[in-house]
């Protein structure tokens, strides 16, 4: 038998909503595995150690750094990607940033709109100041944040007030 096999770990698990079943590297990282197995390449790698966020999936509905989480970890569980994530919010964000230029380069754009849809989710916008803090640990080298608070206050404010964002 091949000694490389005999290190594979079978695992099963949900990515946007398709179930996905086969074997893997025990070290292979979730990140990888969707971009390297998968194609999910919305999944953007930037540090690659748990700094910038860029890489922010959801795991079960709690956002995750795919980087630093390893694929087998993920065995049964329901993973989210930017490509999977849908509804009124994320919808929302999405004209939100184009309309208050919340992005320039796009690098850091899949990991804010998780992270932007969850912490409108937790009902954590509650001001300026608690958007900055729940945004502190995802890093964009373009836009000075001005934007990026500015749409994802805009859209906490209509989800309160059903308001337009
Ligand atoms: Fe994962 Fe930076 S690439 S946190
Ligand atoms: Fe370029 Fe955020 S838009 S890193």
């Amino acid at each position: 038998m091949n000694k490389a096999n005999d290190r594979l770990v079978e695992v099963e698990l949900v990515v946007n909503d398709k179930t996905w079943n086969g074997s893997l590297e025990p070290r292979l990282s979730l990140a990888d595995f969707l971009r390297e197995k998968l194609g999910l390449t919305g999944t953007h790698l930037g540090c690659e150690h748990g700094v910038c966020g860029a890489c922010t999936v959801l795991v079960d509905g709690e956002p995750e750094r795919a980087c630093l989480s390893i694929a087998v970890a993920t065995n049964g569980r329901r993973v989210t990607t930017i490509e999977g994530l849908s509804g009124a919010i994320p919808e929302a964000l999405k004209e939100a940033f184009s309309k208050h230029h919340a992005l320039q380069c796009g690098f850091c754009t899949p990991g804010m709109l998780i992270t932007a849809t969850d912490i409108i989710n937790r009902g954590a916008c509650l001001d300026e100041e608690h958007i900055r803090r729940e945004l502190a640990g995802n890093l964009c080298r373009c836009t000075g944040y001005q934007g990026l608070v500015a749409a994802i206050g805009a859209v906490a404010k209509r989800e309160v007030n059903h308001g337009d964002a």
